[in-house]
């Protein structure tokens, strides 16, 4: 754990420069739009440690992964989010010495992330080595409110010279990813142009073909004038720049404004992507800094008024949620169906950028309650449109007949992950997509979405189930061999109880959904029918029999689910009892020790109580929860927020409070040693369902809205604010009492702390 950051409501504060923090600064420093998005690298050059990372909606490159351990049925590729050009450069030269952090003295390094207006800003003073003192303060943000477009404030001031600078402005497409063997390059080079005052650079993807086209125009100011220094241009493969000359006179501040625009053919016919960005630069820098960040700024102010959480009387707390709010909605905008919130968004490659199912199990609610219903909708209709792939998948797995089986990690539909206990193996993410859909219909009522959408995908899913159960003759039951459950630091375990859990479940709602499809709409039924082969009686009457006869592990004597099979022959001890140098294990200890351990990465029988929690009673909660948290190590991001859901639930407020911060400044205080890796964005979601489901105990029962409230003893209150089918409600819960405000919309019925409430 690193806390080197300072409280503050509103922004993250970073003050005085450690090296050896950058790394870790520049994930949580990180700005996107939905669109495009970079960890916070310095423009000008730097020579110390360092993860340069730009990165490009939906551009991904499939990376041969054939290797000694290959297993049949592997995917051919592992999808890597790309490293994409740089817009962002800006290196100054004061008498052939560079600027370079790593090198001069610095002085007052602040770096400020100002989450309410999505800016980054950074100032310091630097000392050459000849004793000149530069100050020096940037600003950038990616536009929100344009998501191609970018820009830059950076002004230099000579404090103690007068004296020529030599600016480079460039983009830079000549760039590797951190995780790429061998320095392999994934980009090929189309065009390049550098004239006075901009420059475009276009390249390509080697083997997915995706262009991706930036530009950047620039405009220097001294005391508000625009000045043309000396300008060369340079062109070389992939990269182009000018070199300005300019006269610095003491204490006069040259403001250097650059405007980025960074197109990808995915939104452009690629035979017009660069006359596009050519103009694009020319009207972002018409409209100029000041203009676009306002235009930008406004977007954030609409999104804080839609999804803010506030917590009054604890400052971390309050930091933290806006911190994780204000990463998930620079990530993922939901106005494009062909886009998805990768783990780690635009602040890092690990994961390669991919799909997962924390999207359903953890990003759906988010979006569900805090933005329009279609930005949930489209989520769901990303795997729609995957279905024909999850059938193709399941098929070189060796099933058949329609049966649908999503990746673990996906760029198109395709798996693209390889590690065998994963792929073939942490099979219960394929019921996600059934059981987000279930959640979507039910906080809606967009019951047209079964109809239209998603019976089909359910009909899949369950078809998968129905030939990965097998029947056990010593248990007289069904039960399900071979599987990893959430909790990763188990493999190839047999009846995984969340497994068996979920795969009965989705049979169940399957049923349900193909009663109800078949009645409402019989046309479009039996259109599908025709279309998937769907023998309905056969193939239902399978399901109610799998349903009825699934085995559950179970330790009556202890009144306990048991994870998995032989659960109980381990050595049960305590996460708290591992020496602090032990920790994070996955760190410290070698893999056959984590997995002979009972040590618990992340919620997994705990996870399938809080989706079902209606199923159990509070004190078969209680004691699975007492169970299996003292063995859980939270070293998946996912983990402690599901913590937070049922301690809220049962009582426990000071396990629910440090479950709390836990995952809602995991990032900013390193809590697990990973955050230079980049932010665990599909984390934050869970987070936002911290404080909502959580402390709020805010529920769907049959289209009602329940909530049961407690508040943190550190907090004096907090509030938070939910859309609701076409409603606007706000909930403020102070120690006192309870408020539940209806801004807009039709009144409503919901239940307060156990009374029907009319509002
Ligand atoms: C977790 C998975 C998760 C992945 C991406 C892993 O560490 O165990 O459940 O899907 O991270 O967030």
């Amino acid at each position: 754990m690193k806390q080197y950051l300072k409280h503050h409501e509103w922004q993250i504060i970073e003050e005085g420069f450690d090296p050896h923090l950058n790394r870790i600064s520049e994930s949580i420093f990180s700005l996107g739009n939905g669109m495009m998005g970079q960890r916070a690298n310095f423009e000008e050059t730097y020579t110390g440690d360092t993860h340069q990372g730009t990165y490009v909606a939906g551009v991904y490159y499939p990376d041969k992964t054939r290797v000694g351990w290959w297993k049949n049925g592997y995917p051919e590729y592992f999808a890597k989010v790309l490293n994409a050009p740089s817009w962002i450069g800006i290196k100054i030269k004061i008498e052939n010495q560079e600027l370079d952090l790593a090198i001069y003295k610095v002085e007052n390094f602040q770096r400020v992330l100002d989450m309410k207006q999505g800016l980054l800003h950074r100032s310091f003073v630097a000392t050459f080595p000849d004793g000149k003192k530069l100050k020096v303060d940037a600003k950038r943000f990616c536009s929100m409110a344009d998501g191609e477009v970018g820009a830059i404030r950076y002004s230099v001031l000579p404090i103690n010279f007068s004296a020529k600078v030599q600016i480079t402005m460039a983009v830079d497409a000549d760039v590797v990813n951190k995780d790429s063997n061998y320095d392999e390059k994934f980009w090929d080079r189309v065009y390049e142009e550098s004239q006075a005052g901009w420059v475009v650079v276009n390249v390509q993807t080697k083997k997915t073909l995706f262009q991706v086209c930036t530009g950047m125009k620039f405009d220097l100011k001294i005391d508000g004038n625009s000045i043309h220094g000396k300008t060369n241009t340079n062109v070389r493969e992939k990269y182009s720049d000018n070199v300005v000359e300019v006269e610095l006179e003491q204490n006069k501040e040259l403001v250097i404004y650059k405007y980025g625009v960074v197109l990808s053919s995915e939104n452009h016919a690629k035979d017009k992507i660069v006359n596009t960005c050519r103009a694009k630069m020319d009207a972002a820098t018409k409209t100029g800094f000041d203009k676009l960040f306002d235009e930008h700024a406004a977007v954030w102010a609409h999104k804080w008024e839609e999804c803010d959480i506030t917590i009054d009387g604890d400052v971390a707390a309050q930091q933290g949620i806006r911190f994780n709010i204000f990463q998930l909605m620079q990530t993922y905008k939901g106005d494009d169906v062909r886009l998805n919130i990768g783990p780690k968004g635009f602040t890092g490659e690990k994961y390669g950028g991919s799909t997962y199912w924390d999207t359903e199990a953890y990003c759906l609610p988010f979006y569900l309650c805090t933005s329009n219903p279609k930005v949930a909708r489209n989520l769901l209709i990303y795997r729609y449109k995957h279905l024909p792939k999850a059938i193709e998948n399941a098929k070189k797995l060796g099933f058949t007949d329609g049966a649908a089986f999503y990746p673990f990690v996906t760029m198109n539909g395709e798996e693209c992950h390889n590690e065998w206990e994963i792929t073939f193996e942490e099979i219960h993410r394929t019921s996600a997509m059934a059981y987000a859909m279930r959640d979507y219909i039910e906080y809606t009522g967009d019951e047209a979405y079964l109809i239209e959408y998603g019976l089909e995908v359910l009909i899949g899913i369950s078809r998968f189930w129905t030939q990965r159960v097998n029947w056990s003759k010593d248990k007289n039951k069904y039960v399900i061999l071979g599987v990893t459950g959430p909790n990763e630091y188990e493999n190839n375990v047999n009846n995984n109880w969340y497994t068996n859990y979920l795969a009965s479940w989705t049979l169940r709602f399957t049923q349900q959904a193909v009663a109800y499809v078949k009645k409402t709409n019989s046309k479009k039924y039996n259109e599908l029918v025709e279309r998937i082969h769907f023998k309905e009686k056969e193939e239902v009457g399978k399901w109610a029999d799998i349903t009825s006869k699934m085995y559950y592990a179970e330790d009556k004597a202890l009144g306990v689910f048991l994870q998995q099979d032989g659960f109980l022959d381990k050595e049960l001890t305590k996460a708290s009892d591992l020496r602090a140098s032990d920790r994070p294990i996955n760190q410290k200890w070698s893999r056959d020790r984590i997995l002979r351990s009972c040590f618990i990465k992340q919620a997994d029988v705990l996870q399938g109580i809080y989706l079902f929690e209606d199923d159990f009673t509070t004190e078969q909660i209680k004691r699975n929860f007492d169970f299996y948290e003292p063995m859980t190590v939270h070293e998946s991001s996912l983990s402690p927020c599901v913590h937070v859901i049922l301690a809220s639930k049962l009582g426990y407020k000071d396990k629910a409070y440090e479950m709390y911060l836990r995952t809602s400044r995991l990032d900013l205080d390193d809590y697990n040693n990973d955050t230079e890796d980049g932010c665990h964005i599909t984390s934050m979601a869970g987070t936002w369902m911290s404080v909502v489901k959580g402390f709020g105990g805010m529920r769907l029962r049959e289209g009602k809205l329940f909530f049961n409230p407690f508040i943190p003893d550190q907090w004096k209150s907090y509030s938070f604010r939910m859309e609701f089918r076409g409603r606007v409600l706000k909930v403020k819960v102070a120690k006192e009492k309870t408020e539940v405000v209806l801004e807009s919309g039709e009144p409503l019925e919901i239940v307060l702390n156990g009374k029907n409430t009319r509002l």
